[in-house]
C-alpha cells in the first residue's frame, strides 16, 4: 500500500467567523473574496448556497468555455472557497444534512476533530458515492469502484476503441504495462486479454490504492502488479506491450487530478526514452489519445506525431472514433489509438 495518500488538508486551527442561513449568501461570498474565513454552523446546504453565490460573483464560464477561461475561474474560486469551512467531529461533518463521506474515516486516522473547506467535504462525499456504487464499464462487464482522488473516465468511446485494437493484437502476451493506470480500466482490459504479467503504474498513490482495492473485490486473482511510480517504474525485464492513456493536453498541474489531464515539458520525451530501453523485440507502444490537443492547443507540438517525425518509432496503425456529443453540444472531438513500433 502506498505510504501517503492524497487527502484534503485538515484545518486544525482557525479563527473563522460563524455563518448560518441568516447571513445572505451573496454577503458571505463577498467576505470570502476579501479573504475572510467563515465556518458554517447550521446546515450543509448553507455552505452550498454560499458557494453558488460565489460562482455567480466570479462569473463561472461553464463547461464549454476555453481552457484559459476555465482555469482562471477555477483558481479564483479555489482561492476564495478554501476559506469557507465546515466542522468535522468524530470524522463526520457535524451538520445535520451533510452527505455521507466515508473517506473521512479512512483518510484521517491521525485526527478526529478538525475543519474542512465545504468544497473539499463536497468532493469527498461525491467520491464516496462513486466508490460505493461503482461505475459500470461495458468493456469489462463489471463495475469499477474508484478510490478518492483517482481519475475515472467520463466517456467510454476510447475504452471501446482500445478494446477493438486489443482484440486484433497478435503479438506476445508475456509482459504488458499500463502507464498511469488511474482507476485501472485499461489494466483490467489488458489482464482480461490474457497477458501473463501486467504492471500498472501511477504517480498518484490514490490511483494505486484504488486498483489494489478493485483487485480485492474481484472473484479471481489477476496477474497484476502495482507500482506507485513515475512513468514505467522499476525495470522488470522486456515488455511486449506498453499502453498509456496519458494526459491529453499541456498545462499546469495544481491539484492531484490535474496530473490526469495535463502534461508538462519533458513528459513525453522521458516516456519515449524509457520505452526504447524497455520494449521487447517486436514490442508495441500504444497510446489512447484524442484530437482535443489539435482542437484546443494547436500551438503545442503534437506529442506523438513529433516523436514519429524524429524517426525512432514508426506508426503501425492509428484508429479513430467520433465522440458522442453531450446533449445540446456539437463536438469535433475524436478519440484515437496510436500503435507504434521501434524502427
Ligand atoms: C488520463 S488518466 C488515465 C487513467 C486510466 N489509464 C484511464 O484510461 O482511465 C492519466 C493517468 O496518468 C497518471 N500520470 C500522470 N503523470 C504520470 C507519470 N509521470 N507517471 C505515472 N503516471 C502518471 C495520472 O495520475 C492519471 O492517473
Amino acid at each position: 500500500m502506498p505510504a501517503a495518500l492524497h487527502r484534503p488538508e485538515p484545518v486544525l486551527l482557525h479563527r473563522a467567523q460563524p455563518v448560518d442561513r441568516n447571513v445572505p449568501p451573496a454577503q458571505a461570498a463577498a467576505w470570502l473574496r476579501e479573504g475572510r474565513s467563515l465556518i458554517v454552523t447550521d446546515r450543509f446546504v448553507t455552505g452550498l448556497d454560499i458557494l453558488e453565490a460565489l460562482r455567480v460573483q466570479l462569473e463561472d464560464p461553464g463547461e464549454n468555455a476555453g481552457y484559459v477561461e476555465k482555469r482562471t475561474f477555477r483558481e479564483a474560486f479555489q482561492s476564495a472557497s478554501k476559506h469557507l469551512l465546515v466542522p468535522v467531529v468524530g470524522r463526520k461533518v457535524a451538520l445535520p444534512d451533510a452527505p455521507r463521506a466515508g473517506f473521512l474515516a479512512e483518510l484521517y486516522p491521525d485526527h478526529a476533530d478538525f475543519a474542512l473547506p465545504v468544497e473539499d467535504a463536497k468532493v469527498l462525499s461525491s467520491a464516496w458515492g462513486w466508490y460505493e456504487t461503482g461505475v459500470h464499464f461495458p468493456v469489462l462487464g463489471y463495475r469499477v469502484h474508484p478510490f478518492y482522488g483517482t481519475y475515472i473516465p467520463a466517456r467510454m468511446e476510447h475504452l471501446e476503441l482500445f478494446g477493438t485494437w486489443l482484440a486484433k493484437y497478435q503479438g506476445a502476451r508475456n509482459r504488458a504495462i499500463d502507464v498511469g493506470t488511474g482507476s485501472g480500466v485499461l489494466t483490467l482490459q489488458i489482464a482480461k486479454a490474457g497477458f501473463k504479467h501486467v504492471i500498472a503504474t501511477d504517480i498518484n498513490p490514490n490511483a494505486i490504492e484504488s486498483v489494489a482495492r478493485q483487485l480485492r473485490r474481484l472473484p479471481k486473482a489477476l496477474p497484476i502488479e502495482l507500482e506507485n511510480a513515475d512513468l514505467l517504474g522499476t525495470d522488470r525485464g522486456p515488455i511486449d506491450l506498453i499502453v498509456s492513456n496519458p494526459p491529453w493536453m499541456k498545462g499546469e498541474v495544481g491539484r492531484t487530478l490535474d496530473l490526469a489531464m495535463y502534461f508538462q515539458d519533458g513528459f513525453f520525451e522521458r516516456f519515449y526514452e524509457q520505452c526504447l530501453q524497455r520494449l521487447a523485440p517486436g514490442g508495441r507502444v500504444v497510446f489512447v489519445f484524442s484530437n482535443i490537443i489539435e482542437l484546443s492547443q494547436p500551438e503545442v507540438p503534437h506529442p506523438i506525431q513529433t516523436e514519429l517525425d524524429r524517426g525512432r518509432f514508426r506508426l503501425v496503425e492509428k484508429m479513430t472514433r467520433k465522440v458522442k456529443p453531450s446533449p445540446g453540444r456539437r463536438t469535433r472531438e475524436k478519440v484515437e489509438v496510436w500503435e507504434l513500433a521501434v524502427v
